[in-house]
């Protein structure tokens, strides 16, 4: 089948080039020149474990190409909206204005029958405005949503290996075509009998603001419970892993540490609590502010932590920063606990040194004030601290003993609870975490 892919970020150009590995030939439309450029040649404008590969294959085949120009949509039965919906500057609602763009542009290619799909995450509503929209100015375009749930660092293997497809539909027959065509683009997936929930637009929304909702009020339960352990004295990584044990439970997501940060869970609580409030509904997502509240302690809990193992005072102190990226395996920065943390180290006196595996480019462009290393002993040389904050396989497997030899003062603050304390005390380390005692 012929597809167009509108959107090139993590997840469009993952899409498109996923979409050919599953049998299609399709065109990738973005309107950054550079990013077009950069997958053309092959090269990966981020970083994503297994992209690079199956972007080269993607291209050899001779089967996806990218464009800047929505012309080269034409002819293509399918049309994947996979822009951005960032947050409204000064405001908690998500920013729509690429969904309204790239659904403009694609007015100028669509024909009758054509399938529209949006992927992007949409407040609800969204879909059955765009519906109206087509229907009313290119009568027989059909709208389906099919929200996405891939993760950074696991982009590929998410799409190619979803746990569950979510088509958003209209009712009657309409619906039922749309299922079909859906079906035929994801004929490998379906055909492993991969769970799928073919529903109305605005559960299929819901489905994903309401995932990333729970995913991010698992991670600030945990992170609540460290508030408690660190005012009892108790450890908050047995009682994740204990609780954990309880599979009604479940051990994923309850990593305590600085929390969440990234371009989907931040934005999206707060898109859902703003949209709640239009449909007159806010009471059943205050909880959600709750939630954003002991996410955002967690960064300010950090630097508190950093001032108190340098004796008090962060003024002149030499401080390296292991990891920079919103989490590992992935080079994205935005609304990243460990830049946030770095710069507030800063601007509270701190002399800071950042480091990370594939994330300086960007922040070095995001962050320029703050200070960056490309190695984790080049940050740590006389060192008064060294905090861990994004965890990073690299720094996992740091050697304690030989890491030890280039800082003054031998002060490790694990903020993702990814290190070994014992291998880090035992070789002389003041090791402290969040939600811990001091080891
Ligand atoms: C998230 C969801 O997990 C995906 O299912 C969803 O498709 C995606 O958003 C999206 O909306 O597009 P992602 O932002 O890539 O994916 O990252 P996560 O793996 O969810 O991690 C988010 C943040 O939570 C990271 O900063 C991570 O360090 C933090 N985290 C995660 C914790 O602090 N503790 C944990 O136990 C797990």
């Amino acid at each position: 089948m012929r597809i167009s892919v509108i959107g090139c970020g993590y997840l469009g150009a993952v899409h498109a080039a996923s979409l050919v590995e599953l049998g299609h030939e399709v065109v990738g439309i973005d309107v950054d020149d550079r990013k077009v450029r950069a997958l053309c040649d092959g090269r990966a404008p981020f970083y994503e474990p297994d992209f690079q590969e199956l972007l080269a294959q993607s291209l050899i085949s001779g089967r996806l190409t990218f464009s800047t120009d929505v012309a080269d949509a034409a002819g293509a039965r399918v049309h994947f909206v996979c822009v951005g919906t960032p947050q409204k500057h000064g405001e908690y609602a998500a920013d729509l204005r690429f969904v309204q763009a790239a659904a403009e542009s694609l007015l100028e290619v669509v024909e009758p029958g054509d399938l529209v799909v949006g992927k992007s995450t949409v407040p609800v509503g969204t879909a059955a405005g765009l519906s109206q929209m087509f229907g009313e100015k290119v009568p027989g375009t059909l709208v389906a949503w099919n929200p996405e749930f891939l993760r950074e660092g696991f982009a590929v293997r998410d799409t190619l290996y979803p746990d569950r497809l979510v088509y958003g539909v209209p009712d009657g027959a309409d619906g039922e075509r749309i299922t079909g065509v859906l079906d035929e683009v994801y004929a490998r997936i379906v055909g492993r009998g991969v769970p799928k929930v073919v529903t109305d637009y605005a559960t299929a929304e819901m489905v994903k603001t309401a995932a990333n909702s729970f995913l991010a009020t698992k991670i600030s339960f945990i992170n609540a419970m460290a508030e408690l352990c660190e005012a009892t004295g108790a450890d908050v990584k047995q009682l994740a892993d204990a609780i954990g044990y309880d599979d009604r439970i479940g051990r994923k997501f309850l990593n305590a540490g600085l929390g969440f940060g990234g371009g989907c869970l931040p934005k999206d609580i707060r898109a859902f609590m703003a949209r709640a409030g239009e449909l007159g509904a806010d009471q059943a997502l205050t909880f959600l502010r709750e939630v954003d509240n002991i996410n955002m302690r967690r960064r300010i809990r950090m630097v508190e932590l950093a001032r108190e193992v340098c004796d008090g005072s962060l003024l002149g102190k030499r401080v390296a920063v292991l990891g920079a990226a919103f989490k590992p395996d992935s080079d994205d920065i935005r609304d990243s606990p460990a830049l946030n943390v770095a710069a507030q180290l800063q601007l509270q006196g701190a002399v800071v040194r950042v480091t990370d595996p594939a994330a300086i480019e960007n922040s070095r462009r995001e962050w320029p004030h703050l200070d960056f290393a490309e190695t984790p002993e080049e940050a740590a040389e006389r060192a008064d601290a060294v905090l861990v904050l994004t965890e990073w396989k690299q720094y996992r497997a740091l050697d304690p003993v030989e890491f030890g030899k280039h800082v003054a003062q031998k002060r490790v603050l694990d903020g993702r609870n990814a290190l070994s304390r014992t291998a880090w005390t035992e070789a002389g380390w003041t090791y402290r975490a969040l939600g811990r005692r001091a080891g």
